[in-house]
């Protein structure tokens, strides 16, 4: 006998993928945006803050390669410290996507990351993987030594 509400059958317990964006740890929003992730009860269970190079930023964004803003947001994302993050909960992807916000920080709503915080499009304050296949890539992309 199957004893779950159908909510319990729903819900799934995945891992996703997190960047900080250079303007966020420019204007010291770090901490407020990690916490908004732990209140959430999502684990940390990579972590780091580096300046990445444009290699991997290429790598991250592959898929938009062609795209009118694709030179300049490899170049953005390479061009000073970002944080990443792998973090783990019940459907941590689809949940981190609706705790970011939509992609334009102009249409994003009160509340999200990017709209309380985003600047313009690029300057968009977090990326957050947006499908299974992308957050196993983007983590083995940023992580690839990650073991548990
Ligand atoms: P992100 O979630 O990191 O994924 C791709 C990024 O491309 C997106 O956030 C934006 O920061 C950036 N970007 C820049 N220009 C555009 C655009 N016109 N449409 C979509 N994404 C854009």
């Amino acid at each position: 006998m199957d004893y779950k509400s159908d909510h319990e059958k729903n819900m799934k317990k995945e891992r996703t993928f997190l960047m900080i964006k250079p303007e966020g740890v420019e204007q010291g929003l770090i901490g407020e945006i990690i916490g908004r992730f732990e209140r959430k009860g999502f684990k940390i269970v990579a972590m780091k803050l580096l300046k990445i190079s444009r290699e991997v930023a290429e790598k991250q964004y592959e898929e938009h390669r062609g795209k009118d803003f694709f030179e300049g947001l490899v170049s953005y994302m390479s061009s000073a410290p970002t944080v990443s993050m792998v973090i783990e909960g019940e459907n941590a992807i689809g949940v981190a996507r609706e705790m970011a916000g939509a992609t334009d920080p102009k249409l994003a709503k009160p509340g999200t990351i990017r709209g309380d915080y985003g600047i313009d499009i690029q300057r968009n304050m977090i990326h957050a993987s947006d499908s299974e296949e992308a957050a196993k890539r983007e983590i083995s992309i940023h992580f690839p030594d990650i073991t548990g």
